[in-house]
């Protein structure tokens, strides 16, 4: 289902991410990301970026939509899959700070980037490899 970047399951994904990048927060890079994350229990979150005049304060879409899942009741292990979108050619992958929080709710986490035009279809853990985890200090 998810291992296909055309299957129908994304939809649902693509409509909250393009939705919640409607309302983006951007005034400073103009560049509007959303994001969507499905959780075991079924649960569509969206988010979008959210700059701020302090730059380092600024929010990337994923992990807001992050924040808004584990608010509806996410726990580790239950991120079920992602998708990130913008209108430019090149697809947008998850930084690094937010690889490594997603990774934190996450087993196998297949992410989907999107366009208008395109997508691809990646894995958390490819994006992320040996990454670190609560296991390593616990
Ligand atoms: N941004 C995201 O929201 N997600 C990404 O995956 C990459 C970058 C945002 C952060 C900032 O508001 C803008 O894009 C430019 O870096």
């Amino acid at each position: 289902m998810f291992d296909d970047p055309h299957s129908p399951a994304w939809i649902p994904l693509l409509e909250a991410a393009w939705q919640a990048r409607e309302h983006a927060h951007a005034p400073y890079s103009q560049f509007r990301v959303g994001a969507a994350l499905l959780t075991a229990a079924g649960g569509v979150l969206g988010g979008c970026n959210v700059e701020n005049a302090a730059y380092p304060v600024s929010l990337c879409a994923e992990r807001g939509a992050l924040s808004a899942a584990v608010a509806a009741g996410l726990r580790p292990g239950d991120l079920v899959a992602a998708v990130v979108v913008t209108d430019v050619a090149e697809l947008t992958p998850p930084c690094g700070a937010c690889r490594q929080a997603l990774i934190e709710f996450a087993g196998e986490l297949p992410v989907l980037l999107a366009n208008h035009h395109t997508r691809q279809l990646h894995r958390l853990e490819n994006l992320l490899p040996h990454s670190f985890t609560g296991g390593h200090f616990r």
